[in-house]
C-alpha cells in the first residue's frame, strides 16, 4: 500500500459549513461525500473537458461538481429518489420561470377545497406513519405538483414535496430509517412538532428556490467560463452494467456502499410511496450492492472461497457467527469486483478510479473494506497508485464504525487502470 497522505486538515475546515451550496444541500441523502473530496479529485486528475463517471452517484454531488468545473459527467443509481435528486441538483432552471410557477402552485393549493383522497397512495402501515390530517394535505399538494407540466420545473416541485415528506410523518427526525420513537411521540404531546405541510411545503419552495437561483447564477459563470456547457447526465442504475462505450471516461470517482451498512431503500421509503417511486421494495433492495438480503438457496449450496487472503479470513470469522453474513459480505465484494471490472472496461488507458472508502463493522466483526476492496481493484487490473486518509466526523446517518469512535480515517484510494482484468471470480 503506498504511504497515505493526510488532507484532514485540508478538508476539515469544510465539515459543518461550505458543503451546500448552489444545489448540495437540494434534498436529504444517506452517506454523501461533502462536495470538496470529489472537487480534490477532479481537481488532481482531470482536466476542462474530460469525462467523468460515478458509478454509485447517489445525489449527484459528482456530478455537480464536475459540472462546475467544466467536465462532462456521468452518474449511475439503482436508487430511483437518489436519481431524481441528481437530476435537479444538475439541472439549472430559469429561477424567474421557477418563482412564477411557484407563485400559481402555491395559490392553487392554498384554495383547492380538499377531495383528493384519491391522491393517497398505498403505504403499508400508512396510519402508523402519517395523520389524516397531514394524509389529507399532502395528497392536496401532490394533485397540484402532478397536474404541472412535465418537465425539469415539475420535477424541482417533486423534490420540494420529497423534502418534506419526512418532515411531515409521526417518524423521529434524526433517525436515519423512519422510526416512530417515544421521543417523538412526547415532542408530539407537548405540542412541540408542527403538522401543518401546507406552511411547510411554501417554506421549502421559498428555500429551495434560493439553491435553484445559486445554480443558475453558476450555469451562466459556466457557460461563460468553458469552451462549451458541460454535460451533466444520468445514464442507468446499475453500476455493475453500465451503458456506456469502452474506453469513453477519462476519470471516475465513487464512494461506494459498505456491505450491509446502510438499507438505501428504507430509508427513504416514505417519500418514495408518495413519489410513485416504489413498487416492489423487495426487488429493489436486492439489487443493491451491500444488501443485507439474502436467500437460503444462495448461501446454503456456498463455500467461503476466495484468493484474496484478507476476504478469506473474514468470511471464516463471520462463517462462525452465521453462514448468512458470510455470505452478505461475500457477495458485497463479489459485486464490488464486478464493479471494476466494468469501471476498467470504461475508462481509457492509464484512467484513474478515486473511490472514497474506510472501514466499517458488520456483526460485531471489523471489515476492512477499503484493504480488502484495495486488493481485488488490483486482480482486476488496476494499480494503487496514491492513498489519501482524512478525519471523518460520524454524524448520525454515517456507516457503523469499527472501534465506535466519532471521529475516525475514511480513505480516498486513487487507482489507475493498467491491463484487462484477470479476476474471473473472487
Ligand atoms: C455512499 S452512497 C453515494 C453517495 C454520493 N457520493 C453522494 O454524495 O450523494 C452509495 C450509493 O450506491 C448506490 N447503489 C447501491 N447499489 C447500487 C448498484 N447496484 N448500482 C448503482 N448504485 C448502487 C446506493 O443507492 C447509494 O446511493
Amino acid at each position: 500500500m503506498p504511504r497515505p497522505v493526510d488532507l484532514s486538515e485540508e478538508l476539515g475546515r469544510y465539515i459543518g459549513k461550505q458543503v451546500s451550496y448552489a444545489t448540495h444541500g437540494i434534498h436529504r441523502y444517506p452517506a454523501k461525500f461533502i462536495p470538496q473530496i470529489p472537487r480534490f479529485c477532479l481537481e488532481s486528475f482531470s482536466k476542462v473537458g474530460d469525462d467523468v463517471l460515478d458509478p454509485f452517484m447517489g445525489s449527484g454531488t459528482t456530478l455537480l461538481e464536475s459540472y462546475i468545473l467544466g467536465r462532462n459527467s456521468y452518474g449511475v443509481d439503482i436508487h430511483p429518489l437518489a436519481r431524481l435528486i441528481a437530476k435537479v441538483k444538475i439541472t439549472p432552471v430559469d429561477p424567474h420561470h421557477l418563482e412564477s410557477l411557484s407563485g400559481q402552485l402555491l395559490a392553487r393549493i392554498r384554495s383547492d377545497e380538499g377531495g383528493n383522497d384519491d391522491w393517497i397512495p398505498e403505504i403499508p402501515n400508512r396510519d402508523h406513519w402519517f395523520r389524516p390530517g397531514v394524509l389529507r394535505d399532502l395528497a392536496t399538494i401532490k394533485k397540484h405538483v402532478w397536474r404541472m407540466r412535465k418537465g425539469d420545473s415539475q420535477d424541482f416541485f417533486k423534490i420540494c414535496f420529497s423534502s418534506i415528506i419526512r418532515k411531515m410523518s409521526n417518524s423521529d427526525a434524526d433517525s436515519l430509517i423512519p422510526e416512530v420513537t417515544s421521543f417523538r411521540k412526547k415532542l408530539d404531546e407537548q405540542g412541540r412538532t408542527s403538522f401543518d405541510s401546507i406552511s411547510k411545503f411554501e417554506n421549502t419552495v421559498r428555500n429551495k428556490l434560493i439553491d435553484a437561483e445559486g445554480l443558475w447564477r453558476i450555469s451562466k459563470e459556466v457557460e461563460e467560463k468553458y469552451w462549451s456547457t458541460p454535460v451533466a447526465r444520468i445514464i442507468g442504475n446499475d453500476a455493475r452494467d453500465v451503458e456506456l462505450r469502452n474506453s469513453d471516461v477519462d476519470l471516475a470517482i465513487t464512494s461506494p456502499p459498505y456491505a450491509s451498512a446502510v438499507h438505501y431503500v428504507s430509508v427513504h421509503k416514505l417519500e418514495m410511496y408518495w413519489l410513485g417511486l416504489l413498487d416492489d421494495i423487495a426487488k429493489l433492495d436486492g439489487r443493491v450492492v451491500g444488501t443485507s438480503r439474502a436467500y437460503v438457496n444462495e448461501y446454503r449450496p456456498w463455500e467461503p472461497k476466495t484468493e484474496v487472503s484478507e476476504l478469506r479470513a473474514l468470511l471464516l470469522e463471520l462463517m462462525e457467527k452465521e453462514k448468512k453474513s458470510a455470505y452478505i459480505v461475500y457477495k458485497y465484494f463479489d459485486d464490488m469486483r464486478r464493479n471494476f471490472i466494468e469501471v476498467n472496461r470504461l475508462l481509457k488507458r492509464n484512467g484513474r478510479y478515486c473511490m472514497v472508502v474506510g472501514e466499517n463493522t458488520f456483526r460485531k466483526v471489523r471489515v476492512p473494506t477499503y484493504a480488502i476492496l484495495a486488493r481485488i481493484a488490483c486482480k482486476c487490473g488496476f494499480e494503487l497508485k496514491s492513498m489519501y486518509v482524512y478525519d471523518v466526523i460520524n454524524r448520525h446517518l454515517d456507516i457503523p464504525r469499527w472501534n465506535n469512535s466519532r471521529i475516525e480515517k475514511d480513505h480516498i484510494l486513487v487507482f489507475q487502470r493498467r491491463r484487462a482484468p484477470t479476476m474471473e471470480c473472487l
